[in-house]
């Protein structure tokens, strides 16, 4: 039977950007023979609106099903309101919590045509593409004991940063795996000069990467690897770290390459029955409420997700390497919606635009 894929397109931006690599996913079936089983189903707000919940049992399992979930984006002003127990976005950590995701990746990929974007010099990020594999489900957000206590005559913020041999071991197997499909080159970072779980961190990874020696494994502490990040990034290849600095670094690298419309991003867990990892893939941005319903988003984050999907999820490495530059090559030729162009005077295109534009390169391919 064909591969399985979930899709739920949440909220605000996500529906429309999703129709578009509904396109995408139709011509790969159509064109590549790469059928998908595809069924969509509610979340976020649009679940609450229908259910009371932002995600039902229903859809969850649903989720632990499927070989992979597709999400577009969750959240928008109207839910604002709502007690934070219904809130859109306990939609989204339900389904990171329930399905395990512990291995977030985080590709920070410039397309040369979008160099002039970036803060950066446009040498330092032309042709960068480099993954930060960031550790999704343990770390200081969640670590016990935690909470504003009573201390003497004032109140004390408690937070605990906690990792397991086990936690450490398979996110950093994760990035090992990634490591051999990619350059080879693995860079772990923590803070083992200051803090025990950075040196438990450093230890179990060096551990690790005793069962894949081909992997160039280097340690940096994350604070010197901000400053190498926007330094000279094209010095890494993959980067493993914890939940904290992977949510520092994964930001500032993101904005190495331009847009947030450009941002793709898969989270990983354990592998499942059939060999394929536990796996959602989704856009960065959320669901961009100001520019809702006009049109206008940028689909190529959720087309790139959707590459990511082929990748880690299908095996269908050549076949994102396909999309992905087929994505490069629109950008190349000037089609572009609103968030890509700096001068005044040129149209944007749609989102639908866009997404004809993927399917017209697809197919010159
Ligand atoms: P956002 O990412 O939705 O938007 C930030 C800015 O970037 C806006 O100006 C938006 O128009 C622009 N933008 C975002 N994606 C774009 C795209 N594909 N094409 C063109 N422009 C794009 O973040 P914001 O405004 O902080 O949050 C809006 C809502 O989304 C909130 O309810 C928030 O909770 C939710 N959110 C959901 C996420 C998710 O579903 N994973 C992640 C981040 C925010
Ligand atoms: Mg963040």
């Amino acid at each position: 039977s064909n591969p399985s894929l979930l899709i739920l397109a949440g909220d605000g931006i996500g529906p429309e950007v999703m129709a578009e690599v509904r396109k995408i996913i139709g011509w790969f079936g159509d064109k590549r023979g790469m059928a998908f089983d595809v069924t969509e189903d509610l979340v976020g707000g649009a679940a609450y609106d229908a259910h009371g919940t932002p995600l039902t049992d229903e859809t969850m399992a649903k989720a632990q099903e499927a070989d992979a979930v597709l999400l577009g984006a969750v959240g928008g002003p109207k839910y604002d309101v709502l007690d934070f127990s219904v809130k859109p976005e306990r939609g989204l950590l339900r389904l990171r919590k329930e399905m395990d995701l512990y291995s977030n990746l985080r590709p920070a990929q410039c397309f040369d045509a979008l160099a002039d974007f970036s803060s950066l010099k446009k040498n330092v990020v032309a042709g960068l593409d480099i993954m930060i594999v960031r550790e999704l489900t343990s770390g200081v957000y969640f670590g016990e004991p935690r909470g504003i206590i009573e201390e003497g005559n004032e109140r004390v913020g408690i937070n605990t940063q906690r990792y397991t041999e086990s936690e450490i071991d398979r996110v950093a197997r994760s990035a090992f795996e990634l490591a051999m499909k990619r350059g080879k080159k693995l860079c772990s970072m923590e803070k083992a000069n200051v803090m025990e779980s950075g040196i438990l961190w450093r230890e179990v990874v060096t551990e690790v990467g005793k069962d894949y020696p081909e992997v160039e494994l280097s340690h940096m502490y994350a604070d010197a690897g901000a400053m190498q990040l926007t330094r000279w990034p094209k010095q890494f290849d993959v980067i493993v770290t914890d939940n904290l600095f992977g949510d520092l670094l994964s930001d500032l690298a993101a904005m190495l390459t331009g847009s947030l419309g450009m941002l793709p991003s898969a989270s990983l867990g354990a592998p499942m029955a059939n060999g394929r990892p536990k796996a959602l893939y989704e856009p960065v941005h959320g669901s961009a409420p100001d520019i809702a319903g006009q049109g206008k988003a940028n689909p190529c984050a959720c087309i790139l997700s959707f590459a990511m999907a082929l990748r880690y999820s299908f095996d269908q490495g050549d076949e994102a390497t396909r999309l992905e530059a087929a994505v490069e090559k629109v950008l190349a030729d000037g089609v572009r919606t609103a968030d890509l162009l700096n001068d005044e005077g040129i149209t944007p295109a749609t989102t639908a635009d866009m997404g004809d534009a993927v399917i017209a390169a697809l197919d010159a391919s």
